[in-house]
């Protein structure tokens, strides 16, 4: 699910690996390792923890010209150096890296073990590298052998393999998890993101599911699972180094915070025109004829999408059903009969999505993706794609990506509705509110420090648009500051999980639209009178003189992306002031591509 990097050509490898690490190292990991062909060895490190560790460990090795790097995120076999990749066959034959999941590895496992085969760790991957070891003795033939598994392995994999037989050459394998090729004069390499490869070449070669290929310095075979040889032109990325680099911020939260106001600015100019909107014609018609929407995403995208099915429903008067991909895929809900299926995907690889968008596609119903990533997976596999152009964004907890999200939605939205906001100045409004937030960031350090950041666990609360946002505010807070925080609807409270308020819990209200505006300032008054610490945030039209934070004015239904940049900042500081990994948070990658 983490990183995957290789090289091979006459530059030290061992540097661009290791720099490829550090570019996905964003996506969060918990150990790392690489594995090098030197004086016709292959040599392998592996260390629990961060890039900089193995970078250590390796500080003395010799410039080798071939090698291949891993950032691990643990799905089987808890993280330690024994699971951390590259793993080796018992004989040492292959050494390979995997992202993803292989779940049929057990019944493989017992197979091997009755044939003798022992294990160093826990992970599904070292069955891989035995199995291939077991065929590949058989074979003598490595493109055999991986066929053979690619017909055995059920699941998701990208591998970069190394076989002792052969040290001037590197196998890749995909399915179902990203991964690529990177195209140079005299040199190769493979990479699960273009960034990993970004600073050495702009070129690459996309690798469809169930294909793989055999890399030399001088050429890229690529093959099916059948064997047979495809043709594939590399394609010139636009992706610019420079996007990555952290410039002044101590943390990419931050820069994609501040970076918002420009994310709006972008999707007006890309999409919004006097009296039309700058979409295919065809989606539009799409999205016209369906009776009814069906939103399906994950995380912080859901929560944009359920923004979305508000302004849709207010808008366009069109029905929008929200479902979360990974309950999408198992149980398919009654469908209209003209339906049109969004997904909402940052990364535009999440498996979760994916199985559900495989089901949708099975169906022959048509889809729109809607991403931050182009050429991603979801991307490819659906009917349509719209980008939101916010650039990579690359701490875990996503920001800039959900403003992107229901700026986009908005603006389909309106044109759908009869266009009868005038966008440009309404998302300008925004951009300006958003702008003065900002510049007002050390008022929210400071409700954080006094309010929030040594609590256990807190609330948001709100109501209506305002709920939404206190679902993603909740996300945001916990992901980085493992505060334990729900977002909950403020008139629900007293049905139960008022319970849970004690002396100076935290509950931060969330107060934009003036139907409920009433009703959640009653909400508060329920959680004080049992002693909360609350905190109240709201907007100009509807506040108080002594509301904690007031946020300048937008048009009411667009008031979820001012409101949320509130909520990234809280997080922001309360992970700060406790000390944690703000980019990187615990337990958690960037794009999860295992369901
Ligand atoms: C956001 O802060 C999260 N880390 C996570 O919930 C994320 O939104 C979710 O995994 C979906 O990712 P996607 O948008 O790339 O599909
Ligand atoms: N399933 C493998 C493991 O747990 C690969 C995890 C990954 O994608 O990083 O080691």
């Amino acid at each position: 699910m983490c990183g995957i990097v290789g090289y091979t050509g006459p530059k030290k490898a061992n540097d661009i690996i290791i720099n490829g690490l550090k570019t996905l190292e964003y996506r969060g990991y918990d150990s790392a390792g690489i594995a090098f062909v030197k004086d016709n060895k292959i040599n392998v490190y592996r260390e629990v923890g961060r890039i900089a560790a193995l970078e250590k460990m390796i500080e003395n090795v010799e410039a080798a010209q071939l090698g291949i790097g891993h950032t691990r995120w643990a799905t089987h076999g808890k993280p330690s150096p024994e699971n951390a990749h590259p793993h080796t066959s018992m004989n040492r034959m292959i050494t390979l890296v995997h992202n993803g999941v292989i779940e049929n590895y057990l019944e493989i496992k017992e197979d091997l073990s009755s044939k003798g085969y022992t294990f160093q760790g826990q992970t599904d991957t070292e069955v891989i590298a035995n199995y291939l070891e077991d065929d590949y003795k058989k074979t003598k033939d490595m493109k055999q052998s991986i066929m053979n598994m690619m017909k055995t392995m059920h699941g998701a994999y990208a591998l970069g393999i190394l076989c002792s037989d052969d040290k001037d050459t590197l196998y890749c394998v995909k399915n179902k998890t990203p991964m690529l090729a990177g195209v140079g004069e005299g040199f190769n390499m493979i990479g699960s993101d273009a960034m990993a490869m970004i600073n050495e070449t702009n070129t690459f070669i996309e690798i469809k599911d169930l294909e793989f290929l055999i890399v030399s310095r001088d050429e890229i075979q690529i093959y099916n699972q059948d064997g047979d040889r495809i043709e594939r032109k590399p394609f010139t990325s636009n992706i610019n180094a420079l996007d990555i680099n952290l410039g002044t911020y101590d943390h990419y939260m931050m820069k994609e915070i501040d970076e918002q106001p420009a994310v709006i600015r972008t999707l007006i100019n890309e999409y919004v025109r006097e009296d039309d909107i700058n979409i295919d014609p065809k989606l539009i018609k799409e999205l016209q004829e369906a009776d009814r929407l069906y939103i399906i995403a994950s995380g912080t995208s859901m929560h944009a999408g359920y923004v979305g099915k508000y302004l849709f429903e207010e808008l366009v008067k069109k029905p929008v059903e929200v479902h979360l991909g990974s309950e999408f895929g198992y149980h398919l809900p009654l469908i209209s009969k003209k339906p049109l299926f969004i997904f909402i995907t940052q990364s535009g690889e999440t498996a979760d999505s994916r199985v559900a968008l495989k089901l949708v596609n099975e169906k022959g119903y048509k889809s729109l993706t809607i991403t931050n990533v182009e050429g991603s997976t979801l991307s490819r596999e659906a009917t349509y794609t719209l980008l939101l152009k916010a650039g990579p964004e690359i701490a875990v907890a996503s920001t800039k990506a959900y403003v992107a999200q229901v700026t986009l939605l908005a603006i389909l939205a309106n044109y759908l509705g009869g266009n009868n906001i005038d966008m440009n100045l309404e998302l300008s409004r925004v951009a300006h509110a958003i702008e003065d937030i900002i510049s007002r960031k050390d008022q929210i350090k400071d409700i954080v420090h006094h309010k929030i950041a040594y609590s256990r666990n807190a609330f948001y609360i709100g109501r209506n648009l305002d709920y939404f946002v206190a679902l993603e505010a909740a996300l945001k807070l916990k992901e980085i500051s493992y505060i334990q925080t729900e977002g909950f609807a403020s008139g629900e409270l007293k049905h139960g999980t008022i319970a849970l308020i004690e002396d100076r819990t935290p509950v931060i209200a969330l107060i934009s639209q003036e139907q409920v505006a009433l009703n959640t300032r009653s909400a508060i008054q329920e959680v004080l009178a049992r002693s909360a610490n609350a905190t109240i945030i709201s907007m100009e039209k509807v506040s108080n003189k002594d509301d904690d934070f007031i946020i300048s004015d937008t048009y009411p239904l667009f008031s979820p992306l001012a409101l949320v940049v509130v909520s990234q900042l809280i997080a922001y500081y309360a992970a700060l002031e406790i000390g944690n990994d703000i980019d990187k948070p615990r337990n958690l990658a960037k794009s999860v591509t295992v369901e």
